[in-house]
This record gives structure tokens, C-alpha cells and sequence, in this order.
């Protein structure tokens, strides 16, 4: 089964709290997500693997660590996980970014894929599928489908805040898939929203209702 990973860091945890607070504006709602996201991200590639290098000092030879090379791409599930790509790609910029576009029917809560668009070599890269919600769990594991239905085979799911009912439906469809997040908060309510989450994270970052 997934293992779920919540990282309380206290930068991450005090961030988070802001970013909750329905008092904080589009404009520094969006600046909190990318921080969270790029402190999310550095907890997130603690494993990626290492080569030996040797490089010359001013003073002499001194053996030192790159990473190893490792194809990376991360995956924003559209529209509000564009919100924490740009957080991620400033720690790690040559990673290829894929797109998939789901929205959440607001009726039955199921997602519908209008959008996929992945980097060629989909099988050879190591994926971070992005979202600041995990509610349900529908967009995630759908998203998470498509991506294996085109090849991928090594994803981690990471998200700012999650309902017990999300990770329990991405454990269900992909228990290979680690899932990280900067909250696991209490349930859904009757409309699907994650209780007390921060409200409906598109609209937040993007202004709009
Ligand atoms: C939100 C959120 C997730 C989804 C989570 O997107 O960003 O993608 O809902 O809900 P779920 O776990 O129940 O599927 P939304 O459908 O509102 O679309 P948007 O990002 O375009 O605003
Ligand atoms: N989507 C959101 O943006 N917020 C929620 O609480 C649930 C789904």
C-alpha cells in the first residue's frame, strides 16, 4: 500500500496556515503555494541518487556529489497544481514538465480529462504529480491512470492538504504510489470540499469564482 508521507516541517506548517486563512489575498496566496511547493520539493528528492565527481578547487582536487543524472518531470494536474510548478522548478529546473487538465464535475465530483500533453520518453522518467487538493481522490487517480496508460512507470503524488477519503482512493488505484503532503486534515463535507482545507484552490490562486 502508498505510503503517505506528511511533511511537518514548521516552515512548511506555518506557510501552510496562511495559505488556509481566508483572509490572505490571490496575491500572496500564490506566492505561499510556490514557497510550500519548493520546501515540499526539497523533502521530496531526499532519495535522488548521487554520482562521484571530482572537481578542482582553487587549492586542489576535492571529490564532491552531482545527481546522477536522473530523468525528472513533474505533471500539475490542471488548473491550481500550475500553482506549485514553478516552486518546484526552482530547485530542480531541468525537470520536463507534463500537463494533465481535469476539472471535477461539481454535481457527481468525478473529473473530466480535458488536456494530457507528456514529455516523449515517458517510461525512462521518474514523475511528481502535482495538485494542492486531494478531496475525493478522483483527479488524482485519474490522472495518475493516464499517466500509466501512456507508459510512466515511477510517480510520486504530492499535495499542500488531503481528506482521508483521497488518500484512501489513491491507495485503492496505486499503491506503488508514494503520496506526500503538507496536511492530512479531517474529512470532506456534503460538497466535497476538504474540511477546514483552504477553500477551492483554483479560484484562490487564479482570482476568480
Ligand atoms: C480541484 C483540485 C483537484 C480536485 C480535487 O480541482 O485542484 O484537482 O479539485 O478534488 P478530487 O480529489 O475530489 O478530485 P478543480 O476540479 O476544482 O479544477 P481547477 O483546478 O481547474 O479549479
Ligand atoms: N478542490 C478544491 O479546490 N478544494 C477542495 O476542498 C476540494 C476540491
Amino acid at each position: 500500500m502508498s505510503k503517505v508521507h506528511v511533511l511537518n516541517h514548521p516552515l512548511i506548517q506555518h506557510k501552510l496556515t496562511f495559505i488556509r486563512d481566508v483572509s490572505t489575498g490571490t496575491k500572496e496566496f500564490r506566492e505561499l503555494v510556490e514557497e510550500v511547493s519548493m520546501l515540499m520539493a526539497f523533502e521530496i528528492t531526499r532519495d535522488l541518487q548521487l554520482q562521484e565527481v571530482t572537481v578542482e578547487t582553487p587549492v586542489g582536487p576535492a571529490k564532491g556529489h552531482t545527481l546522477a543524472g536522473k530523468k525528472l518531470g513533474i505533471v500539475p494536474i490542471l488548473r491550481a497544481g500550475l500553482g506549485m510548478s514553478d516552486g518546484i522548478l526552482s530547485l530542480i529546473p531541468a525537470a520536463k514538465v507534463g500537463h494533465v487538465g481535469l476539472y471535477r464535475d461539481p454535481k457527481t465530483l468525478k473529473p473530466i480529462e480535458y488536456y494530457v500533453k507528456l514529455p516523449s520518453d515517458v517510461e525512462e522518467r521518474e514523475f511528481i504529480v502535482i495538485d494542492p487538493m486531494l478531496a475525493t481522490g478522483g483527479s488524482a487517480v485519474e490522472a495518475l491512470n493516464s499517466l500509466k496508460k501512456r507508459g510512466a512507470k515511477n510517480m510520486k503524488l504530492m499535495c499542500l492538504v488531503a481528506a482521508p477519503e483521497g488518500v484512501a482512493a489513491v491507495q485503492e488505484a496505486h499503491p506503488e504510489v508514494e503520496i506526500y503532503l503538507g496536511a492530512l486534515d479531517e474529512k470532506l463535507n456534503e460538497k466535497g470540499y476538504i474540511v477546514p482545507g483552504l477553500g477551492d484552490a483554483g479560484d484562490r490562486l487564479f482570482g476568480t469564482k
